[in-house]
């Protein structure tokens, strides 16, 4: 993959430019924002410390300078104020999306189109109706973020590497996404016992309140700097990479789902394998009874603001 652009240079596109500059995953990064002094000054930004890491030509664009991407990054659209959730910013996202995506699906009819913006799962679903792309093609970056603060965060409360936690967090990213307690193991051993072997308290209480923490999350950083970047760059940049070199790794993407434990025609994040094609394979994964009532109630949460859009 040769050309990626970015649209939207604020706190996530800006980040996600350095991130996937200094991983070097691309030649050819175009940086798009109708605020075009700010898009200038990231581009001069980047390009002026280019020379430390691999070859990664940052350019200024326009949403016409976009054409023949292999990956599009979409994060243009307004962030949450402190106090707002995710699912408050619909109405003048949806605006925004409207005005691009069936310009950026023209100019680059075989882009991955990797949706940022929340609600990140509305706005995917809305994305992939928009763009007429298939399935495959259109990702949300849904609860990699999340799942990604769960490691970090138990790895912190066990004083272990997060890598080492294989666990998810699955549904919305947003307020009703949930941890996947039931089947959550530390290398392999299941929570309680590996708690047990330190001497660690683990209960039901510390479950809720680490998943409590997770959902949370975004709300502490806001209400302190105004915006989430570096969790969020990092986590793009990791999606970037298992495209860009065909991983297959499974990553908590958000998809379009059919059939999936009853839930159809909704975006929502569940185990995917994340390779050269976009979406390559959706994971069945075993959940308990809470769990599924969960997961079917974040579907159905997703379904009343998709209608919602549909209906204006
Ligand atoms: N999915 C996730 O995990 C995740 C995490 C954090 C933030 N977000 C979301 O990402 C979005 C961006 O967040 P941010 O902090 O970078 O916000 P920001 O306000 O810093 O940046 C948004 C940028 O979009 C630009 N923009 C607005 N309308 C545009 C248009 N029509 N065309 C091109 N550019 C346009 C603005 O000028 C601005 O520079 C928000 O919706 C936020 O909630 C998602």
């Amino acid at each position: 993959m040769r050309k990626i652009s970015i649209i939207g240079a604020g706190f996530i596109g800006a980040t996600t430019a350095f991130a996937i500059q200094q991983k070097g995953l691309v030649r050819e990064l175009v940086i798009t924002d109708i605020n075009q002094e700010k898009a200038l000054g990231e581009v001069l930004d980047l390009t002026h410390g280019s020379s430390l890491s691999s070859p990664c030509y940052v350019t200024l664009g326009t949403i016409e300078d976009t054409k023949d991407s292999d990956i599009i990054i979409i994060t243009a659209g307004v962030g949450q104020k402190p106090g707002e959730t995710r699912l408050d910013l619909i109405d003048k996202n949806y605006k925004i999306f409207k005005s691009f995506v069936p310009d950026l699906a023209r100019l680059s009819p075989n882009a991955i189109l990797l949706v940022v913006t929340n609600p990140v799962d509305v706005l995917s679903y809305i994305t992939y109706k928009l763009s007429g792309f298939p399935k495959n093609r259109v990702i949300g970056s849904g609860t990699v973020l999340d799942t990604t603060r769960l490691r970090s965060l138990l790895g912190k409360y066990f004083g272990i590497d997060g890598r080492s936690v294989q666990g998810f967090v699955l549904g919305e990213h947003g307020d009703s996404e949930f941890v996947t307690w039931s089947s959550l193991t530390i290398g392999n051993i299941k929570v309680q016992d590996f708690s047990n072997q330190f001497n660690i308290e683990w209960d039901t209480e510390t479950e809720k309140v680490i998943a409590e923490d997770v959902k949370n999350a975004a709300y502490e950083v806001i209400k302190r700097k105004g915006a989430t970047a570096f969790s969020v760059a990092a986590v793009l940049s990791r999606i970037v990479e298992a495209l860009t070199k065909d991983e297959k790794t499974i990553l908590t993407v958000s998809t379009l789902l059919e059939n999936y434990k009853g839930v159809s025609d909704v975006y929502l994040s569940v185990p995917t394998i994340v390779g050269k094609n976009g979406v390559e394979k959706v994971l069945d994964i075993e959940l308990s009874e809470k769990e599924k009532e969960k997961f079917i109630a974040s579907a159905n949460l997703m379904k009343e603001y998709i209608e919602k859009v549909n209906n204006e």
